[in-house]
């Protein structure tokens, strides 16, 4: 009660704020127009992105900063509107424009763009690009959607947890080959600490950060590598965030690390405007005060709808007095919620308006239940859906009661890749299963961990519905059709080093209409031998696995 009622002061003194960053984002400005801007250095130092695609259109996305680094976070543009000129062709060489616009660059928006396209076929391929005075941008590829019901193929990307500091993106230098649709992030694009690595890498500014500035400097920082250039200038991206876009482990109106609730309301507000500036999101997500309002839905035809949810910004504090892994009765409290009542009801409307061959919740934490054996007694993860079990029962049951014709849960966080089968009651060995879920590994984040053979944990014993497990850095490549999903786990050998092997290390499939995973493909041929661990090798597993899993340590470097 005193948290909502700070909370409620608070939103009343920062409601010029907020109206007023809504006013920014709808392209108004208290700015002069710089009439006829020149620059000295390309603008256009953070690249391009795409988002939110639709059968007509999308928003394309790209922030002026000829200086990225610049101590006071203007990205070195002064304190003036910029009209940038957009284009969209149906060729790389633009030798077909089909669409073309002027969208402004504010001050009051860190001179971002997000300009939103629409009038364009569906189910096409589009290529873009900006410009603004004698200087171009990249030139990014994107596409819409199919018509519903239409589509018969889609092949997606699902990516999260990009620790600059700790590691090369040698993952999305592969992913930028791939022959995709659509990239879906599921959080920690940016980290917050100030972690420095080990690899020249080191995060700028070299400090926590908590200001506006300070979160526009890590965001031009991390914007700045190549690679994830490449990535978005790919495919359109589907983005929400975690906890290090604002701090570790935040849970609604609560910080993690000493603050006030009103001081870490003022950085969330911050951490979110920064968020919105440097993704490709459409304006209706631009944050108001300390709100923003990114769970959505996005459908591909009659193939796929993705139900994009925010598991961080109405969920109850951590039960169970702050432990990283317990298992006291709150937990289990039917009355303590993930993503409060009002999106959890949502969630459950879009199960039952569905109608897609598809239907994936993409989110952030792990949704399965993991028992973890902490010193012989099996505990839960507080910080995932296990601590709030009255969710992830509401949820998987909405999607049982809608009859949805193929869940997946698609997820990240937890910085090495898994696959597990859903049931709904998880006490009952030979419960039916009634959905799957696929978990990314980190893009860097933890550093280049190692391959587990033969892609199984310990903590299998006490799970016999997770199917595969192994600590390295990749992402996951899923392609749909009507007939069958397929999961390819893509691993990076080496993190920290530039240019390391990308090779896929597992393949699961789910047929149409069928619940459960089915592995197609299980590699490398060359792994060691599968044999028995011995006690102390099962027990050193699973310490290291609560260890990765605890803390601070998700900073990753
Ligand atoms: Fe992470």
């Amino acid at each position: 009660m005193a948290e909502s009622l700070t909370r409620r002061r608070l939103l009343g003194a920062a409601g010029a704020t907020g109206a007023w960053l809504a006013w920014a984002a709808a392209g108004n400005s208290a700015h002069a127009v710089w009439a006829k801007p020149r620059f000295t250095v390309n603008p256009f130092t953070l690249g391009v992105a795409s988002g939110e695609p639709t059968p007509d259109g999308m928003v394309l996305w790209t922030r002026l900063a000829p200086d990225p680094l610049a101590a006071d976070g203007a990205g070195g543009m002064p304190a003036q509107v910029v009209q940038v000129q957009w284009q969209v062709a149906t060729d790389p060489a633009f030798g077909y424009v089909v669409a073309a616009g002027t969208t402004p660059a504010t001050p009051e928006l860190g001179h971002s763009v997000h300009a939103e396209v629409t009038g364009l076929a569906a189910d096409r391929e589009y290529y873009y690009r900006f410009r603004v005075g004698a200087d171009t941008s990249a030139v990014g590829r994107t596409r819409t959607t199919p018509v519903t019901p239409g589509g018969s193929r889609l092949t997606f990307a699902l990516a999260c947890c990009q620790n600059y500091a700790a590691g090369y993106y040698t993952a999305y230098e592969h992913l930028a080959q791939q022959d995709i649709d659509l990239v879906v992030f599921v959080g920690d694009y940016i980290y917050e600490g100030p972690g420095q690595g080990s690899i020249g890498r080191a995060h700028q500014p070299p400090r926590e950060i908590f200001t506006l500035a300070d979160y526009r400097i890590r965001y031009a920082q991390y914007k700045s590598d190549p690679a994830l250039q490449a990535a978005h200038a790919r495919a359109p991206w589907l983005v929400v965030f975690d906890d290090h876009e604002v701090d570790n482990d935040w849970a609604g109106d609560q910080p993690s690390d000493g603050q006030t609730v009103e001081d870490f309301l003022r950085r969330r507000a911050a951490a979110f405007q920064a968020y919105y500036e440097s993704m490709p999101l459409r304006p209706f997500s631009a944050p108001v005060g300390d709100d923003i309002q990114v769970y959505r839905r996005a459908t591909w035809g009659g193939l796929a709808t993705f139900h994009i949810v925010d598991t961080r910004q109405y969920r109850d504090p951590y039960a169970c007095g702050g432990a990283e892994f317990s298992t006291c009765p709150e937990a289990f409290d039917p009355a303590r919620t993930m993503l409060g009542f009002a999106q959890e009801t949502w969630l459950a409307d879009g199960f039952r308006q569905s109608r897609t061959s598809w239907d994936f919740v993409a989110q952030q934490g792990a949704f399965v239940r993991r028992w973890v054996d902490q010193n012989g007694v099996l505990m839960l993860k507080m910080d995932a859906w296990d601590g709030y079990v009255g969710s992830q029962q509401r949820v998987t049951q909405a999607w049982v009661d809608a009859g949805v014709r193929n869940p997946v849960v698609l997820s990240g966080d937890i910085h090495a890749h898994w696959a597990s089968d859903l049931k709904l009651d998880y006490d009952t060995p030979g419960a039916p299963l009634v959905g799957s879920e696929l978990i990314a590994t980190s893009i860097s984040s933890g550093g280049t961990g190692r391959d587990h053979v033969p892609g199984v944990h310990p903590i299998f014993a006490d799970n016999p519905h997770l199917r595969f497990y192994t600590d390295l850095r990749g992402y996951i490549t899923v392609t749909v059709t009507p007939d069958r999903l397929q999961a390819d786990y893509q691993c990076v050998r080496d993190v920290m080093v530039p240019d390391a092997e990308v090779f896929r290390r597992a393949s699961f499939v789910i047929d149409d209409g069928v619940r459960g995973l089915r592995q197609t493909y299980d590699g490398p041929p060359a792994a060691a031998p599968a044999r028995e661990l011995t006690e102390a090798e099962r027990r050193a597993a699973i310490d290291a696995l609560i260890a990765s899993e605890t803390g601070d340590e998700q900073e990753g470097v």
